[in-house]
């Protein structure tokens, strides 16, 4: 089952080495993530290895690096970005510490193409995102590009098979990266092709019989693309009567989802596969509560619980049982402990209730070495419905972390650019949290690019929302004191369902990864909540940028939300991430 891995990407910051390893996979090519300091040793037989970009500076202390060895195994090297960075600091060269940093477009002059650059025209567009910069090559080395502001964009060492690039090529805004990682891997590496995730699948199942042997594995389901996946594969593996399931519905569900799992599970042949309606027992303690992080540790200890609850009443903790679920490539090398990767908010996912069954080795999990379109793409040879499989995410703790409560009747504040709402949120600056107002513009804006702006210049906030459309100008509104309520989880509901149906019918859900749908206690008296409406495009929700809907949509979209009771503005969030987080908490 497990493939060779041709390609290593050592991470040197914690986000950025995924989508190199997803596009190293889209060659066909086998790549593995592995933590910066990973010993040579156990490099040696790779064809290639890259080393990440990252947020750091090779001079601050403690920053990523990487065993020396490895520019000495034979085995070609490409850094990115900081990759370069720590390359060029390594093997002799000069890093000139960054005040300012070049972030965006910008277009590179080849001086020489080398084979990495082979075939690369000059003047092309690339995406830099970087600080520090290479002053002086290391011996050995010679440079192999300039931007305006970069004069040493990319450097060669071809005798030991040394390479480094100071911008993206795994980024699609760099117009020529398909090509380099292709050089890269092929001419430079001889990778082969062996790696096609749709072709997986008998080998797949036959894992999960290995693992299995002879015993019965038991589901908790979210009703999202992986524990779905996951558990058909289960089905098909093994016998269906093996095979259990549970969903909670925790009354914190979208309208009509907890409907939606049951009919999908029934048409795949679910069957054992039990509903668990535990609403009460996640809404009576969130009652009164307004700090995310306390929701978020709420929900968890009632999972635990519930949880603990299903599993015994099922003696799913019994020695014929194992644990089956849907964890993902990404997931297990999060959870395996990236240290560079400060802790923004709490995620629920792995409770300690279910611990045992980890501790003594009893856990199936088919899809751990696949990045989410793989695991789509796994879905659909498994003939599982579009529908499910293009779901966006929706995570764990549902509608309570889009329901936000704060105790403050407070008006809008004023100030020369807008208003700054009564209400915080989490942000992540400079890779840890801040949990700040959000400015309100009384307009929608054209772009975004006005939003960063106010971001960096205005102190105190981390997100910009505009005023989409409302009952009331914002100098009337003021905070109104809302916790989690059912009356204000069926107004979410409402709103979510909306959207959901506008997007989907426009065909906008496709172009986008994630559309939250927040609830926020400002408005009037008459109409105590606002909408905002938060779109975004990702690739693996680790950064994101904030998606403009097509005006007509959007006029659309207001006019329904604002007949809503009680819906009193809806508000367009135009933040990027960072500074703001994808949701709202
Ligand atoms: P943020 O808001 O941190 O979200 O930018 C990144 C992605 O993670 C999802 N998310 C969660 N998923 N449990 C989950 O399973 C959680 O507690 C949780 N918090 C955020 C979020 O929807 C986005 O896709």
């Amino acid at each position: 089952m497990s493939p060779n891995t041709q390609v290593f990407v050592l991470d040197c910051g914690g986000q950025y080495c995924h989508l190199i390893a997803r596009k190293v996979r889209e060659f066909g090519i086998y790549a593995e993530v592995r933590p910066s300091e990973t010993p040579a040793a156990e490099m040696s037989g790779a064809r290639g290895i890259i080393l990440s970009g990252g947020p750091s500076s090779v001079y601050e202390p403690g920053s990523p690096t990487v065993d020396p060895e490895i520019f000495s195994l034979g085995v070609p090297v490409l850094g990115i970005c900081y990759g370069q960075q720590l390359m060029a600091y390594l093997l002799g060269g000069k890093v000139l510490p960054g005040e300012k940093g070049e972030y965006g477009l910008a277009f590179l002059d080849v001086d020489g193409r080398g084979r990495l650059l082979d075939g690369v025209e000059t003047g092309q567009q690339i995406w830099m995102s970087h600080r520090d910069t290479v002053m002086v090559v290391p011996p050995g080395f010679a440079a192999l590009g300039h931007t305006s502001t970069c004069a040493i964009a990319s450097m060669a060492d071809e005798e030991r098979r040394l390479y480094a690039v100071q911008f993206h090529p795994e980024v699609a805004h760099t117009h020529p990266g398909r090509r380099i990682l292709s050089n890269f891997l092929n001419t430079i590496c001889g990778c082969v092709q062996d790696w096609d995730p749709s072709q997986r699948i008998p080998a797949i199942e036959e894992l999960i019989r290995k693992v299995v042997a002879g015993r019965k594995v038991f589901f908790f389901v979210s009703g999202g693309v992986d524990s779905t996946v996951a558990y058909t594969l289960c089905l098909r593996a093994l016998d269906p009567d093996h095979v259990h399931g549970a969903y909670v519905d925790t009354g914190l569900m979208r309208e009509g989802e907890t409907e939606f799992v049951r009919e999908n599970f029934a048409r795949l042949g679910a069957r054992h596969f039990q509903v668990v309606d535990a609403r009460e027992e996640f809404l009576s303690p969130l009652a009164g509560v307004t700090a995310p992080e306390n929701k978020r540790h709420i929900i968890g200890e009632q999972f635990v619980m519930v949880q603990e609850r299903i599993l015994q009443s099922g003696h799913y903790t019994d020695a014929d049982w194992i644990l089956g679920q849907g964890t993902i490539y990404p997931d297990t090398i999060e959870s395996g402990g990236t240290k560079k990767a400060d802790l923004i908010k709490t995620h629920h996912n792995r409770v300690a209730g279910i611990q045992k069954l980890i501790d003594t080795g009893r856990i199936i999990e088919p899809l751990s070495s696949f990045y989410k379109d793989e695991v789509r793409e796994i879905g659909r040879e498994l003939g599982i419905s579009a529908e499910l499989l293009e779901r966006h995410p929706f995570p764990g703790p549902g509608l309570a972390i889009r329901c936000l409560c704060e105790h403050t009747s407070a008006p809008l504040e004023k100030l020369p650019d807008g208003y700054l709402l009564p209400v915080h949120s989490v942000g992540v600056q400079g890779d840890s949290r801040t949990y700040r107002p959000a400015l309100a513009l009384e307009e929608m804006p054209s772009d975004d690019i006005h939003a960063t702006e106010l971001i960096n210049t205005i102190r105190g906030i981390n997100r910009v929302v505009a005023l989409a459309g409302s009952h009331a100008p914002l100098a009337q509104m003021h905070g109104t004191n809302g916790t989690i309520t059912e009356e204000r989880l069926a107004h979410l509901r409402r709103v979510d369902a909306i959207v959901r149906r506008l997007s989907h019918e426009s065909g906008f859900d496709g172009k986008i990864w994630q559309f939250p749908v927040v609830l926020l206690p400002v408005g009037t008296a008459a109409r105590p909540d606002s909408v905002v409406l938060r779109p975004i495009d990702s690739v693996d929700g680790m950064t994101a940028s904030a998606v403009i809907m097509p005006p007509e949509l959007l006029r659309q979209m207001v006019a329904e939300l604002l007949a809503v009771e009680g819906v009193c503005a809806v508000f367009y969030d135009l933040t990027h991430k960072p500074p703001a987080t994808i949701e709202w908490e």
